[in-house]
């Protein structure tokens, strides 16, 4: 594809809510509440925002200089800058992450259309503790129900990918992004609300910083990684999309703003409720899928129609968010075929689509009926450790070295400024992140996680 042939997202609002889509999902509703609270409530949020302002931002704009600048998709980026050299393998990684990360994502996302069928038909009135964990086990081994819903959602990822960047990537963008802020707020708002609220909200936000240790700082910077996105190029592709005229070093902050308050605001609508009921919020997909269902029950149990009315509302707030994510996966790959192998768009995204079905379908399976172990892992929770603990810290480090080292500092200048025509004071402090103080973090977190520190 010629450069001038490329499609544009059509305003600077349009790539934010694009980009700050890909950032808010699953990682943020679920995850994040769960490691605040374990880990100190407000001290690991404090941690957490040092880490999203101090190291997340900087890499952040380093992926946006690589997309825009190579006005190409993260498989191509590469080799367009630094052609002829090894670099390109950057590129493959973030190709290849996008498409494993995808095929497990969408089965979780699935789960959360059969929970608003769930809500919307009752099936939660009434229901104990006992019931829920069963009905969530029953209906996560099934070997038939979730492919349904996997099939689903990716269908509905892929038809808004095949409409393309401006009709379908920003288009989507501009109307669930919004409704996703509105349904947040009611629902924290409601929340915040019941009876004991006010113990939720001091478990999250009253900070103990004797919890504070080598861990809480790893875990931040981990859960600030996955959750704006970062490692696998999503933002640079989408970057290749940005008009002359964004600004990247706002664009970031913009993003990262919106995202840690979704996170934020996730955990103001779960620990409330949770508290409020007395039931201690656990980890893992039973937080969303078990504990939660139970708590809006209880919480609103008088007035049936309420609970149903917000287990409904939070089940489509999921649904929101973790598709805006997978849209941003799903396009890293399809936009890499239909450049570099000059496939129709359309014809690109079947392919991913189909790939990711089988890859989805297994890591369903592999919950239920497929028991056989992959280096002692399902194949699930294979592809997540692969993914999550490998793929992306190490192509983050990548990309960290190959803006901070290896391109010239004139290109990185004249990308955040916009070709001059923008102040950039924070570029040395930007340049200085990049080189030194990031690579050696995401060593830190990547030794972490392999349990070798
Ligand atoms: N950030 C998303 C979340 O919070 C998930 C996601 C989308 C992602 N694209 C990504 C994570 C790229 C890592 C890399 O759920």
């Amino acid at each position: 594809m010629q450069r001038n042939d490329r499609v544009n997202f059509g305003s600077k609002l349009g790539a934010i809510l694009a980009a700050a889509g890909s950032a808010v999902g699953l990682g943020n509703i679920w995850r994040f509440p769960y490691e605040a609270g374990n880990h100190g409530g407000a001290a690991f949020i404090l941690v957490y925002l040092a880490c999203v302002f101090v190291m997340g931002m900087p890499i952040m704009i380093a992926e946006f200089t690589v997309g825009r600048h190579s006005k190409a998709s993260t498989g191509k980026a590469f080799s367009v800058l630094a052609p002829g050299t090894q670099w390109k393998w950057i590129g493959f990684l973030g190709v290849l992450a996008g498409l494993l990360i995808l095929g497990y994502y969408s089965v979780v996302a699935g789960w959360t259309l059969e929970y608003i069928v769930a809500a919307l038909t009752g099936s939660f009135v009434d229901k104990t503790s006992a019931d829920f964990v069963a009905i969530f086990q029953n209906f996560s081994q099934d070997p038939f129900r979730p492919l349904v819903w996997l099939l689903a959602f990716l269908l509905f990822t892929h038809f808004i990918v095949v409409k393309g960047v401006k009709d379908g990537i920003e288009k989507s963008s501009k109307v669930m992004m919004p409704m996703l802020f509105i349904l947040i707020v009611v629902l924290a708002c409601c929340s915040m609300s019941l009876p004991n609220a006010g113990k939720g909200l001091e478990f999250l936000l009253k900070p103990d910083f004797s919890k504070v240790n080598a861990d809480v700082f790893l875990g931040a910077m981990g859960q600030a990684f996955f959750s704006l996105s970062l490692g696998m190029g999503c933002l640079s592709t989408y970057a290749s999309y940005f008009g002359p005229d964004a600004k990247l070093g706002k664009t970031a902050l913009s993003v990262g703003v919106i995202d840690t308050m979704v996170a934020i605001m996730a955990g103001l609508i779960i620990f409330p409720a949770a508290f409020s009921v007395g039931i201690q919020p656990d980890a893992g997909p039973s937080l969303i899928f078990i504990t939660l269902p139970n708590v809006f029950q209880q919480a609103f149990g008088g007035v049936p129609f309420l609970a149903t009315v917000f287990s409904l509302m939070f089940y489509v707030l999921l649904a929101l968010a973790a598709l805006t994510s997978t849209i941003s996966l799903h396009e890293v790959v399809t936009a890499y075929l239909n450049e570099q192998f000059k496939l129709r768009r359309s014809r690109a995204a079947m392919l991913v689509t189909g790939f990711c079905l089988i890859t989805g379908v297994l890591s369903s399976l592999s919950l239920g009926v497929w028991d056989d172990k992959i280096l002692g892992l399902g194949f699930f929770d294979l592809l997540d450790f692969v993914t999550a603990k490998i793929m992306l810290p190490l192509s983050g480090l990548l990309v960290c070295l190959f803006v901070g080292w290896y391109l010239k500092r004139s290109l990185s200048y004249e990308e955040l400024t916009n070709g001059g025509l923008q102040k950039a004071s924070y570029f040395p402090l930007y340049m200085f992140i990049l080189k030194y103080v990031a690579p050696v973090a995401i060593v830190l977190i990547f030794a972490n996680e392999l349990g070798l520190l």
